[in-house]
């Protein structure tokens, strides 16, 4: 795509709040805390949504969760995802949210695929239950209200091929008032397998006024390009693309400014990344740990999941990939770092290829009875998990 065919943007409108470019950093559990979504921040422009965080957790004041919930002094707007299936409790959730004036944002999560989640009726599961799922978001939607803070929803296709309930849960959570909603364009049963879906995308597009974001399988910059002018979405949300590769946020913002450049960093480069990364996240860990070497060996264990990402198609040994993967301290990431070469140009082979979670598909775990009770509203039992981040 050259820059005369780049799709006319205007910036995304959620709520009060208006996004140039119109890019979302997707929640992903493990992944996008306070750290990781600074770095990216660094790089370009967008909405950057924290880990998930779970009602319940919320309402029950757990610990853990509280500390999820923080965001850079410069994040604007604070983007919240929250998981529930209760509509009470979502609702006492927001209003926490909203009252003590934790996030500007909330997205509401009906995306997961984990069978621990289905099986209860949650995430993914829950669309299906039309009814619920309509209160749910109403009751969401309601308790923000009196703040002006906008809430959507992201969304799967549905269960399976043959229980598809995206544009009719699209419409519902139109009807219920979200700002927007997020469609990743595959079905529960095909976790992360596969493709995804942009027609479907399409489809829900042409389906709803409120904005709509295209969601999975944007590798490259120019991915979001093609997204947008396949499916004339308002705009994208970027997941596993960006492990290992933040940059790609400042690609996007070229892109979206109808710039052509795109990074090519040396693995240098990609060291200095994973050195300024690594430090984010031993801040993070130390400004709740009880000492400050608990933090920073709480962050470098965080990172280390990240390494592999990070050196995807380099020419580096699997012996220091291994002890990069299990660092310690920032002292034992400078030293393992500077055996890198830092001349070793950027992989291209590593271009535009999947990365993070590329599961088989599955049939989905589902409480007895499901598919067959789409009306029945019944919050289902012990679906509200009581820990966050997935
Ligand atoms: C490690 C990981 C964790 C995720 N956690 C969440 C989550 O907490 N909430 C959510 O709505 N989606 C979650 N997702 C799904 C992503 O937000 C996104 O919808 C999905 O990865 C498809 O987009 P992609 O093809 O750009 O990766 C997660 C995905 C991954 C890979």
């Amino acid at each position: 795509m050259t820059a005369s065919t780049v799709p006319a943007l205007r910036p995304l409108t959620l709520g009060q709040h208006q996004v140039w470019p119109p890019v979302v950093l997707a929640p992903m559990a493990g992944i996008t805390n306070v750290g990781f979504r600074r770095l990216c921040r660094e790089q370009g422009g967008g909405i950057y949504v924290c880990e998930m965080i779970t009602t319940r957790a919320l309402v029950e004041r757990n610990p853990k969760t509280l500390r999820m919930i923080a965001f850079g002094d410069d994040e604007n707007p604070r983007s919240l995802q929250l998981y529930g299936t209760d509509p009470e409790i979502t609702a006492a959730a927001v209003r926490i949210v909203v009252e003590r004036n934790l996030a500007d944002h909330i997205d509401l999560n009906f995306g997961c695929p984990v069978p621990k989640v289905t099986r209860r009726g949650g995430g993914a599961a829950l669309p299906w239950r039309r009814r619920l799922f309509a209160r749910l978001v109403r009751a969401a939607v309601a308790a923000a209200a009196p703040s002006g803070v906008p809430v959507t929803v992201k969304m799967r296709k549905g269960i399976d091929d043959d229980h598809l309930t995206y544009v009719e849960a699209g419409l519902a959570a139109q009807e219920a008032g979200v700002a927007a909603v997020a469609l990743h364009g595959r079905t529960a049963s095909q976790r992360y397998s596969g493709t995804a879906d942009w027609d479907a995308i399409a489809t829900l597009k042409q389906a709803l006024d409120v904005p709509v974001l295209g969601n999975g399988d944007i590798w490259e910059a120019d991915d979001a390009l093609r997204m947008v002018a396949h499916t004339g979405v308002d705009g994208v949300v970027i997941g596993r693309g960006c492990l290992g590769r933040p940059w790609l946020f400042a690609d996007l913002e070229a892109t979206f400014n109808g710039r052509l450049e795109r990074r090519l960093p040396t693995l240098g480069e990609v060291a200095a990344t994973m050195r300024r990364h690594a430090e984010l996240l031993v801040d993070q860990f130390t400004a709740g740990a009880r000492s400050p070497a608990r933090g920073e060996r709480d962050g470098c264990t965080d990172f280390r999941k990240h390494v592999a990402w990070y050196l995807k198609g380099f020419p580096v040994g699997g012996e220091l990939r291994r002890s990069l993967a299990m660092i310690e301290s920032l002292a034992q990431l400078d030293d393992l770092l500077g055996k890198l070469d830092p001349a070793e140009p950027f992989p291209v082979t590593a271009l535009g290829q999947p990365r993070g979670r590329t599961n088989s598909p599955g049939k989905v775990s589902l409480p007895e009875g499901w598919l067959a009770s789409r009306d029945d509203d019944t919050v289902p039992e012990g679906a509200e998990m009581d820990d966050s981040g997935g």
